[in-house]
């Protein structure tokens, strides 16, 4: 079954939402075999596949790239793509046509949009020009500089009632979803109770409507995880194990 923005407001309440990240065919297929609701094509593509410290150095012509190969393989999930550093804040005619051409040339069928309360207006915005939001709240990789790292979000009193405020806010603008990063569960679990969207966890707790993964993670595939992320199949192993057979064969001219 095709998933939609719509099939996924029906799950909340009644059905735990699966997403997880791709880049790829290779790994798109995967996804599609696995059946899960959502693919997201996440600016983690610049540190989990591209070789980049984080994702500020990802650049549209990257998210389109690998947007486009995800949605070529017409997956029954929904296709997200994220809008990577910087563009959001910008000229709200330059973000619109960036989504365009991620809809209309790449495929994406929604798009993810990293930000707290000051993004609300520019996600109404777009939600009436006809593009789904998926409003990304909690640890935002894209303010890591700013930041001057990764870290938990929500423990102070103040940070809490701004994340709270901020998911009412998305909400109303239109956001058809939110992604909950990286913050404490009580307030996860309070979002979720408080809003009509489904709310997207990861590493925040059980109390989601769905949770999301970065794939590469959860396959052994990538150097560096976050401790919440479980390997369920160690493919980076296995993998160095058959090159390694591999080259023995060839250096022993089998
Ligand atoms: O880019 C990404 O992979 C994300 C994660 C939070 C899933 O946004």
């Amino acid at each position: 079954m095709k998933r939609t923005t719509k099939t996924l407001r029906q799950a909340k309440g009644n059905s735990q939402i699966v997403c997880i990240t791709s880049y790829d065919a290779v790994t798109a297929r995967l996804a599609s075999a696995a059946d899960v609701d959502v693919i997201l094509i996440g600016d983690s593509v610049g540190n989990v596949v591209l070789g980049f410290d984080s994702t500020v150095p990802v650049t549209v012509d990257m998210m389109a790239h690998h947007t486009a190969a995800v949605a070529r393989t017409h997956p029954a999930a929904l296709v997200a793509a994220d809008i990577p550093f910087g563009v959001a804040h910008g000229e709200f005619s330059e973000l619109l046509k960036i989504c365009m051409r991620l809809m209309q040339e790449c495929g994406a069928e929604a798009v993810k949009i990293e930000g707290g309360a000051e993004m609300a207006p520019t996600i109404a915005r777009l939600t009436a020009a006809g593009v789904p939001v998926w409003a990304h709240i909690g640890l935002q990789s894209q303010n890591v500089y700013q930041e001057g790292g990764y870290r938990k979000f929500g423990k102070t009193d103040a940070e809490y009632a701004e994340l709270l405020a901020a998911a009412k806010a998305h909400e109303q603008a239109g956001a058809f979803a939110l992604l909950l990063e990286m913050m404490v569960p009580e307030l996860a679990e309070e979002i979720t109770k408080s809003v009509a969207i489904p709310t997207i966890g990861i590493g925040s707790g059980k109390a989601c409507d769905g949770q999301i993964i970065v794939m590469h993670d959860i396959l052994g595939l990538s150097p560096k995880k976050p401790s919440f992320a479980k390997v369920y199949a160690d493919l980076g192993t296995q993998a160095v194990a058959a090159i390694s057979e591999y080259g023995k064969a060839v250096r022993e001219k089998q």
